[in-house]
């Protein structure tokens, strides 16, 4: 016969990705009893390939509002929800205020970079048109064809990887339990959620299951009627190692096809393709070139640096690009899952969210 857990758990997280440990860090502070249970390792996933953008402004698109006003209050949310961590962690999380700069390489670019100033105008978002001297006294790296761009000083950027290990720790410090391992049905009685089933053959029984398991969202483990509509989009993803002491630049610089976040060790990341291939993860060449291709029309001191990894994720997506946070199908099922491209940005609100979720349907059930 299966074990089961005689601890009667608040909560068990299912994925160990920023979201995950997120929530259930924040959960645990408010004094909840929180297990997360990841399949491979802590950010093994999106969080491990994401170039970690804060970048609400520079993401914002059109008929996106609802989504724009998430962005944008999670921005707000995040340094303080860095210092918190870092406190909590014991180590930096590596979060900067760096500010972007998007580019225009040509007229038709000039144009299509434009149509997005005056959307981020419409939307009263704080970004400022720039002359082609101006976006080189920001940013001196910058190619001499750039035609135009837009300053949006606000954006900022931290390091997913710095950020996952900090979460990791604060988990720690405030009792989750982090168990590796698959997650293979939910328990349920009257209709209610009353654990989950793992592969080992442990029954972990918990008030709530907060399902976040990014692109694996949409789980078999789930009854046909829960699952969350996620679907992957692959982005690949390189770094070049760069000099601290000499940054080719020092804000995110944003054209058309590419991002370029810099780090304060002097690396780059560079990112990122948008495919629609499943659950695939190859990094092909044609990503690759077209990444560094971009990346030298608009920095072209990139072509000295060395490329040191290249990465492909799976971004969870939903049809209308909004992320799933808060109740699923089932009484005691939630969400937190379907951040798209917003996934590290997202997460201070996200996990906000699924805390005082958790804690009034704990509050709730010890009532009954
Ligand atoms: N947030 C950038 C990306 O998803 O590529």
């Amino acid at each position: 016969m299966a074990a089961r857990s005689e601890r009667q758990l608040d909560a068990v997280i299912v994925g160990g990705g920023v979201i995950g440990l997120a929530c259930a860090w924040r959960a645990a502070e408010a004094g909840l009893d929180v297990v997360v249970l990841e399949r491979e390792a802590p950010g093994a996933g999106a969080s491990n390939v994401a170039a970690g953008m804060l970048a609400p402004v520079g993401e914002a698109s059109w008929g996106e509002e609802r989504l724009l006003e998430l962005t944008m209050r999670s921005h707000e949310l995040w340094p303080e929800f860095a210092r918190e961590l870092a406190g909590a962690a014991g180590r930096d999380v590596g979060y900067a205020d760096i500010g972007s700069l998007h580019l225009a390489l040509d007229r038709d670019e000039a144009a299509e970079l434009h149509r997005r100033f005056e959307l981020m105008q419409s939307l009263a978002l704080d970004a400022e048109w720039l002359r082609p001297r101006a976006c080189r006294e920001l940013e001196p790296g910058v190619s001499p064809s750039c035609v135009a761009g837009v300053h949006a000083p606000h954006e900022s950027a931290v390091d997913p990887r710095a950020l996952t290990a900090a979460l990791v720790a604060a988990c720690k410090a405030s009792g989750v339990r982090i168990a590796t391992g698959e997650a293979t049905g939910l328990l349920l009685e009257d209709e209610r959620v009353t654990g989950i089933r793992t592969a080992a053959g442990e029954r972990l029984s918990a008030r709530s299951v907060v399902v976040a398991a990014g692109s694996w969202s949409a789980a078999e483990w789930l009854p046909d009627a829960a699952r969350p509509p996620v679907r992957p989009v692959k982005g690949q993803i390189l770094t070049l190692a760069g000099r601290a002491t000499e940054p080719v630049c020092e804000r995110i610089v944003v054209t058309e096809r590419i991002y370029v976040v810099p780090r304060s060790d002097g690396r780059l990341m560079i990112g990122a393709t948008v495919e629609e291939q499943g659950f695939d993860t190859s990094v092909t060449a044609g990503g690759v070139y077209e990444l560094l291709r971009e990346a030298y029309r608009v920095l072209p001191e990139t072509a000295e640096l060395e490329l040191v990894e290249t990465l492909a994720g799976l971004r969870p997506t939903t049809p209308d690009n909004l992320p799933l946070v808060g109740p699923g199908a089932i009484d005691g099922l939630l969400l937190a899952t379907g951040h798209f491209r917003n996934g590290i940005l997202l997460a201070p609100l996200t996990a906000e969210r699924i805390a005082a979720a958790l804690a009034q349907r704990s509050a709730e059930v010890v009532a009954r």
